[in-house]
């Protein structure tokens, strides 16, 4: 379910130290590679959750939106949004101290996601976020992104 952009062959190339296939770069029916979506700019004008001002968020305080079943979190880098299911069977996850635990077998997650204790195995995936044309923030939960990924806002 990962969101990913598309970029062209010839971009990846030119970036891509020691690239053996000169060859096929440049060439004309250019054919794509697909790279990771992250967060910033401004939200597509539907699909994308409103979570609210910027102000909302309080560092290392987790935002809970039932809705889209999303947390989000402020740190010291930025914001970032996670989902609040668990990845072992699903159950719906919430706060404990400075945790997320799971309430059906007791996986516990840091607020970044990474597992602390299974049995759930997977972390908690990052959800891209965006502006809403209103100012409030949006939560792409179509869209997953690498876990360092962060809003500034
Ligand atoms: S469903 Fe979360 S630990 Fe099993």
């Amino acid at each position: 379910m990962t969101r990913l952009v598309t970029i062209s062959r010839r971009h990846f190339c030119t970036g891509l130290a020691g690239c053996l296939a000169v060859a096929a770069c440049g060439s004309s029916d250019e054919p794509t590679i697909d790279a990771p979506a992250r967060s910033g700019g401004v939200c597509p004008t539907t699909g994308a959750l409103d979570v609210g001002p910027p102000s909302t968020f309080t560092l290392n305080t987790p935002v809970y939106f039932a809705s889209g079943f999303v947390f989000v979190v402020r740190d010291a880098n930025g914001l970032y949004a996670l989902t609040a299911r668990c990845p072992h069977q699903g159950f719906t996850t919430r706060v404990q101290g400075n945790d997320f635990i799971c309430p059906r077998h007791g996986s516990l997650f840091s607020f970044d996601g990474a597992v602390l204790t299974g049995p759930a195995t997977a972390p908690l995936v990052h959800y891209a976020m965006c502006t809403l044309a209103s100012g409030n923030l949006g939560v792409l939960t179509s869209q997953i992104v690498p876990d360092t990924d962060r809003l500034n806002a």
